[in-house]
């Protein structure tokens, strides 16, 4: 299965060298097109790219490798898409624009004749999704007082990595949403929650509760032996859990998207690294051991037992208050889980344990799931560190990932912007891209295959089914820019630019074994 079998993407490139230069770098033979940036305009109606550009996925049109709708997350805004903040306080203007500049984004984009990569304006499908979409949401904790009885919410944002389902929709992860929620005096329970999209249908706009409500990173999405739908996700906060959720029913291919009611019952389990449990974050299991009168709070948990014994009355406020919940359940905290993959090789799971400074893993690890019986359904496991970050790696802050068809896992870094190319953090400098074999004898060992602009950090990256063509967000470049008319990165660089601005490109080069 392993050692550059199928060759779709050559494992063979000329690794490059860490760089501080203010530009995406590749190795030797490999080039990029920069589909769209922060404020192009995207449709007919005028609709303009957000900010802060996170996750990627493709939709092929009609099969096609060469056309097709590509859905792009937006995390943040910048200085660049709302102008300086003045004492932290944002300016009516800067409320809306900060909603309207989050979100996501569909466009269309396809490979011209010449080999370039574009985004189609004239596309039908391409729209905005901010701030200000009505979703519906569903699950345990819709039309609950937990939620103030809503059973829809504004807008989604502070979208950082996440999915692609089973039957064609993309899962979208509301991450650290409290500033915009208070920016904007919009009610915080409806943020923090997996939305999903359509990207086909406009109408089609879910808040998925039962996945609980947490600083979502990511979804990775398979099967049971069963055929029950199991989705992992992170919780990228200091000394938070690793989840996953199982679907009560069973996945029906025939259904297409009908299967998306599976998100909305199920059970949500919590992994505790100590005894390989996957545990139930459910109000039964939270109820035990608060009625406990032994009770001890666990680490991480601060409310006195009075409290918790009013907050925890139905699965609506475990959901809501996940992950408090997710500790009192037994969950193990962990070093900022970021992006999780699971392997199409042998059904382990890889996640981004990207830092954690409060116990000093300033570089992060990633770390290896096997699920007993290689079943993604098992309530058991076991785990190893899969690859350390560190000079000796050559990578620091792991984050997102992608699997490519050789058994290679392609890791973006995140050293924080304030920290790169000082101290600990020097020999790295910019974030870069690296390939990581997961199998074979360069097991583990990290290539480096990209270094973003400065300040940058690149995400999402996501591969053509051909894997011909790699998409890869570069995020928040010039991100310490304090005065505009001197920013720290103008990348993209192009003709008339006098800022810079998050975008996303198409990678293109790669061979044919
Ligand atoms: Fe938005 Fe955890 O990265
Ligand atoms: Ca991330
Ligand atoms: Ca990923
Ligand atoms: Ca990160």
């Amino acid at each position: 299965l392993f050692g550059f079998k199928t060759n779709k993407v050559s494992g063979y490139f000329d690794p490059i060298t860490a760089s501080k230069e203010d530009k995406l770098i590749l190795p030797k033979g490999y080039k990029y097109d920069v589909i769209a940036a922060m404020d192009d305009v995207i449709n007919k109606e005028g609709e303009r790219f957000g900010d802060g550009s996170d996750y990627n996925a493709y939709f092929p049109l009609e099969g096609s490798n060469s056309r097709g709708l590509l859905v792009n997350n937006h995390e943040y805004t910048s200085i660049f898409s709302i102008g300086p903040v003045k004492d932290g306080v944002m300016t009516p203007e800067q409320v809306q624009k900060n909603l309207y500049y989050q979100g996501m984004s569909v466009i269309e984009v396809y490979r011209d004749e010449t080999g370039t990569w574009k985004m189609d304006t004239k596309s039908k499908y391409a729209r905005r999704i901010n701030g200000f979409s009505k979703f519906d949401l569903t699950g345990p904790a819709k039309g609950s007082s937990a939620v103030g009885s809503a059973a829809s919410a504004q807008g989604t944002f502070a979208n950082c990595s996440g999915g692609v389902t089973l039957w064609n929709t993309v899962l979208s992860c509301e991450e650290n949403f409290i500033e915009t929620a208070e920016a904007s005096k919009l009610n915080a329970t409806h943020y923090g929650w997996v939305v999903e999209v359509d990207p086909f249908d406009k109408s089609y706009l879910k808040k998925h509760t039962a996945l609980g409500r947490f600083n979502h990173e990511n979804t990775a999405m398979g099967l049971a032996a069963d055929g029950r739908v199991v989705v992992y996700m992170g919780d990228d906060k200091k000394d938070a859990c690793v989840y996953k959720f199982i679907s009560k029913g069973v996945y029906d291919k025939s259904k297409g998207r009908a299967n998306s009611a599976l998100l909305e019952e199920g059970t949500l389990y919590v992994a505790n690294l100590k005894s390989g449990k996957w545990l139930p974050v459910t109000l039964e299991a939270v109820a035990e051991v608060i009625k406990n009168e032994k009770f001890k709070a666990p680490y991480g948990v601060t409310s006195k037992r009075e409290d918790l014994l009013k907050r925890y009355v139905s699965q609506s406020d475990v959901v809501v208050n996940c992950q408090e919940a997710a500790l009192l359940a037994g969950g193990t905290p962990t070093d900022r889980p970021e992006d999780i993959e699971i392997s199409p090789f042998d059904n382990t799971v890889f996640i981004c344990h990207t830092n954690n400074d409060i116990h000093g893993n300033i570089h992060g690890h990633i770390t290896r799931i096997f699920e007993t019986g290689s079943d993604l359904g098992a309530l058991s496991f076991d785990f190893e560190i899969f690859a350390a970050g560190g000079r000796q790696s050559g990578f620091s802050s792991p984050d997102n990932l992608a699997f490519d068809s050789n058994g290679n896992l392609w890791v973006v870094t995140d050293i924080s912007s304030s920290s790169q190319n000082k101290g600990v953090h020097q020999s790295f400098m910019n974030n870069g891209l690296f390939v990581i074999p997961t199998a074979g004898r360069s097991k583990g060992i990290a290539m480096q295959f990209a270094s973003g602009p400065v300040e940058s950090e690149m995400t999402g990256p996501f591969f053509t089914p051909d894997e011909q063509t790699l998409f890869l967000s570069v995020q928040h470049p010039g991100e310490e820019t304090k005065d505009l008319s001197n920013p720290t990165s103008r990348w993209p660089h192009r003709p008339g630019d006098t800022k810079a601005r998050a975008g996303v490109v198409a990678i293109s080069g790669f061979k044919l074994g």
